[in-house]
């Protein structure tokens, strides 16, 4: 009988070891949470396909739930928008956040990523996007958000582009259609309204001496670009970069890029979300090799440091 009593307490202990898991909160710039970071600001740059590329302004939360096989990171992290579009092969250091004037864009997304083999993965993200403070409580001449439906600022696009098409009229190159209109913005100078648009555009199967009935060139043989427009009093112009073919649109295979791109069907639940879910990136992380001493600190409780939200970056 109590050969088995003590048998049973053993079992019960050893339950309780594996069910309660440590929860630790580093703080918010240490390097496990700006490893973190940066696995998410690739996946979620890599994991588009429309709008511009986002990059990391701030940490506001880390909690690791830590379990004998994998560390569960639970993160909240602040992105601001960049002047690149995500077809923009650029890499994201050469891509500039927007300021306040030009009408920043925030997005603020929790995020679970999961640690085995010391490899990080992003396993669920939810991500809301909105604009800044109101540009114009900053500064009276601001540039602001317009819909990206506006009438007005759609016609002008259309026009600057027909300007681009038309640049070397008696050379036979490929016309462009517009792919995906990505922000347009109006701001009063000195009395006169401005109207800005950034689109991306696609190449068509038309030359610049073709006129009607363009259809955009099949995917794997498209050049992309991305145009800036403006126009001040019905004066318009327009400033095109096509990008050079390889990155960017194909993920990267090649074995000298560390970004694995997997496909681990992981729709997250809420889908309101404004930057979409779906594929996980895979980038090897170097483990830190924590002290057994850290591992097993009893009673361990999740601590409230004052070291969260991390420093922000840019603003
Ligand atoms: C733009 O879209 C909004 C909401 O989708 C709609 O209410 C508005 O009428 C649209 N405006 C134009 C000019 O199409
Ligand atoms: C195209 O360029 C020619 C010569 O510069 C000009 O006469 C013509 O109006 C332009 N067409 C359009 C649609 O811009
Ligand atoms: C277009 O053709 C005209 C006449 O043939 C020539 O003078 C002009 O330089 C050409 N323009 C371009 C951009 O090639
Ligand atoms: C481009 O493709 C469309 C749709 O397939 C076709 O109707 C059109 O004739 C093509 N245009 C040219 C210039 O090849
Ligand atoms: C696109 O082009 C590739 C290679 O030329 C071809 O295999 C594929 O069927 C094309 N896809 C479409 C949708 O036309
Ligand atoms: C529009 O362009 C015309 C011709 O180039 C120029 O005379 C006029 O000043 C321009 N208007 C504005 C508001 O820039
Ligand atoms: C992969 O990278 C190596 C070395 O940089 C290069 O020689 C090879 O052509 C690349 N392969 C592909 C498919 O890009």
């Amino acid at each position: 009988m109590r050969v088995l009593y003590v048998l049973l307490g053993v079992m019960v202990v050893g339950a309780w070891a594996q069910v309660l898991p440590k929860i630790t909160e580093p703080p918010c710039d240490s390097p496990e949470a700006e490893a973190a970071a940066a696995v998410f600001q690739d996946y979620i740059n890599a994991q588009r396909t429309s709008g511009f590329k986002y990059a990391m302004n701030q940490i506001d939360e880390i909690k690791i739930k830590i379990t004998p096989d994998t560390e569960i990171y639970n993160m909240e992290f602040d992105l601001l928008e960049t002047k690149c579009h995500v077809l923009d092969p650029r890499p994201l250091a050469d891509c500039p956040v927007r300021t306040k004037a030009e009408a920043a864009v925030e997005a603020d997304c929790d995020v679970a990523l999961t640690k085995s083999g010391g490899v990080l993965v992003v396993t669920a993200h939810r991500c809301e996007s909105e604009p800044e403070t109101s540009a114009e409580d900053i500064c009276l001449g601001c540039a602001h958000l317009l819909p990206l439906n506006d009438t007005n600022a759609l016609q002008m696009a259309t026009a600057s582009l027909a300007a681009f098409n038309n640049r070397t009229a008696n050379v036979t190159i490929s016309k462009y259609a517009v792919l995906e209109v990505g922000r347009l913005t109006a701001q009063i100078v000195s009395g006169a309204l401005q109207l800005f648009a950034e689109y991306a555009i696609v190449e068509t199967n038309c030359t610049t001496t073709d006129d009607d009935n363009c259809a955009p060139l099949n995917k794997t043989l498209a050049t992309y670009g991305f145009c800036t427009a403006g126009s001040v009093s019905g004066n318009v112009s327009v400033d095109c970069r096509i990008f050079t073919p390889e990155p960017a649109v194909e993920p990267a295979t090649n074995g000298t890029v560390p970004l694995l791109m997997v496909d681990m069907g992981l729709l997250s639940a809420e889908s309101a979300e404004s930057l979409d879910p779906v594929v996980a990136s895979l980038i090897p992380i170097v483990k830190r090799q924590a002290p057994a001493a850290e591992t097993v600190a009893p009673g361990s409780q999740p601590v409230n440091l004052p070291f969260c939200p991390g420093k922000v970056k840019y603003f």
